[in-house]
């Protein structure tokens, strides 16, 4: 799959360290799936689609690539090869999604697209001010609980602080989650207790997205093709039994 050009239309600030791209180009794609953005003679990075068409993204500038993206404006033109790996499929009327950082960005696309599903959302950041797409989740109908490390806006700790008790009330048919791996392995191991399905977007250091480099494996997978989304189903097997999806 060769990049493609493409403009960006228009540039979103969301939070102090984070701004969303709108390009000029109109994919089908599933919540979940992610891209690669190229910069010709810099690199070339992944990114979770948090929409398809147009095609939008949401990047955080953490380092040299980003910092570089954030400095890009409306007109200027990125290469993208996507969608790419495998996305989150919407399942049940009552979706528990849980974002931590920028995991949130993915989260908001599925919301819109899972239709007729009463969806509640746990947000988390380390500050207010890194909070991300708490207003869209709530304009896409979510009901939204925020948590931040500091106490500076919602619960005060870590998003399991909220999910546990949500997922020990029961009620849910799924849970959706996108964040850092800590965040991840935690809410997995709730996930498992509670014997609730899970499907779990994991982030890995992705150089082809293609399945050929490697760099990617994560538990034995490879990451950019038989995930980012890996999913089990807890009410079937009491062992480790993650599941590809199409
Ligand atoms: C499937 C997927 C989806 C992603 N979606 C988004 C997104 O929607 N928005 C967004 O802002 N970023 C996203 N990322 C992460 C983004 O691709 C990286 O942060 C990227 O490396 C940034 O490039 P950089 O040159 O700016 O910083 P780098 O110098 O590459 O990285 C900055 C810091 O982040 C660490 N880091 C980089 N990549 C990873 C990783 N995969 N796991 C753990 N630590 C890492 C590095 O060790 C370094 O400390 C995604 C990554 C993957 C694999
Ligand atoms: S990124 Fe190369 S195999 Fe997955």
């Amino acid at each position: 799959m060769l990049p493609q050009a493409a403009r960006i239309v228009e540039t979103q600030r969301e939070n102090a360290n984070t701004r969303t791209f709108v390009f000029d180009a109109h994919w089908r794609a599933r919540p979940g799936q992610f891209l690669m953005a190229w910069l010709p003679r810099f690199d070339e990075k992944p990114f979770s689609l948090v929409d398809d068409d147009p095609v939008t993204i949401t990047v955080a500038a953490v380092g040299p690539f980003t910092r570089l993206l954030h400095r890009l404006e409306p007109g200027d033109r990125v290469w993208l090869r996507g969608p790419l790996g495998r996305g989150f499929r919407p399942e049940g009327q009552r979706m528990l999604l849980v974002g931590g950082g920028y995991g949130s960005a993915p989260l908001d696309f599925l919301a819109r697209r899972a239709k007729n599903a009463a969806i509640t959302a746990v947000i988390g950041a380390r500050t207010a001010a890194d909070l991300l797409f708490v207003e869209r989740l709530a304009r896409s109908g979510a009901d939204v609980q925020v948590t931040t490390e500091d106490g500076s806006a919602g619960e005060k700790g870590l998003v399991t602080a909220v999910v546990e008790p949500l997922l020990a009330r029961g009620g849910f048919d799924a849970l959706y989650a996108c964040g850092p791996h800590g965040m991840l392995a935690a809410l997995e191991a709730l996930a498992r207790r509670h014997r609730v399905p899970a499907q779990l977007s994991w982030e890995a250091y992705m150089r082809c997205g293609l399945g050929l480099c490697g760099s990617c494996e994560h538990q034995g997978r490879v990451l950019c093709l038989e995930g980012p989304v890996l999913s089990f189903n807890n009410c079937s097997s009491r062992g480790r039994s993650f599941t590809r999806h199409v």
